[in-house]
């Protein structure tokens, strides 16, 4: 499905633009050790985030769709929220029968609003919506509380502990698995 736009209510998620700005909000993300802190990766310098943009778009092009990338904006920072710069990412990455792994990451000047339940909401909408998906995963550290909270408050299940998901820095670290099935979200179609 491209071009993927949604609404919520205070949110719109769309694609990512090979734009100065989209780069800079992207980098103001990855290259923050703050926010990167529970991700599988290390912060990222600013070419790197460019470079993942150029990426995006490449997989939003492919034939069967299996990665959607994509910007989350505020509706009240531009009239057209495909004009406002994006602040936070969110990520659904299909795999196996009619499933998809979610994810979402805020600039840390917006934590702490609830952003994140909206950014999931929208990516369940589209999953068990338009996507035809049967079931939705997330995996989250087991020190990532603000997220384990976002999670279940939408009605995910704790499935289990997946043990050394994560190396950093030569350390290893746990993350719980989580799932939401179509017929546990309000109005998917199963
Ligand atoms: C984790 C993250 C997505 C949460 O987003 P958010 O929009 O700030 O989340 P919310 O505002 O809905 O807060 C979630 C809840 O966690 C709580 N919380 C926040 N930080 C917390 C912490 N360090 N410990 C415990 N609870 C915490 C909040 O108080 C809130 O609970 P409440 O609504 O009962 O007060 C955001 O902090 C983020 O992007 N972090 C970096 C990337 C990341 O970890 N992504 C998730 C990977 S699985």
């Amino acid at each position: 499905m491209v071009p993927v736009r949604l609404t919520g209510p205070r949110l719109a998620i769309r694609e990512y633009h090979h734009t100065p700005g989209d780069v800079d909000a992207l980098y103001a993300l990855f290259g923050d050790p703050e926010v990167t802190r529970y991700l599988p990766f290390d912060p990222r310098d600013r070419e790197t985030c460019a470079d993942q943009i150029e990426l995006y778009l490449e997989e939003a092009m492919a034939p069967e769709r299996d990665t959607y990338r994509l910007a989350v904006t505020r509706l009240a920072d531009a009239e057209d929220p495909a004009d406002a710069a994006p602040i936070a990412h969110a990520s659904l990455t299909l795999g196996g029968y009619r499933s998809a792994h979610l994810g979402y990451v805020l600039d840390r000047e917006v934590w702490g609003r609830g952003y994140a339940g909206e950014i999931a909401g929208l990516l369940c909408d589209l999953a068990f919506g338009p996507l035809g998906l049967h079931r939705l995963a997330a995996r989250v550290d087991v020190d990532n509380a603000a997220s384990t909270k976002v999670l279940t408050r939408l009605g995910f299940q704790w499935e289990g502990r997946v043990r050394h998901d994560l190396c950093k820095g030569g350390v290893w670290s746990d993350s719980h698995l989580y799932s939401l099935l179509a017929d546990e979200w309000p109005g998917a179609d199963g």
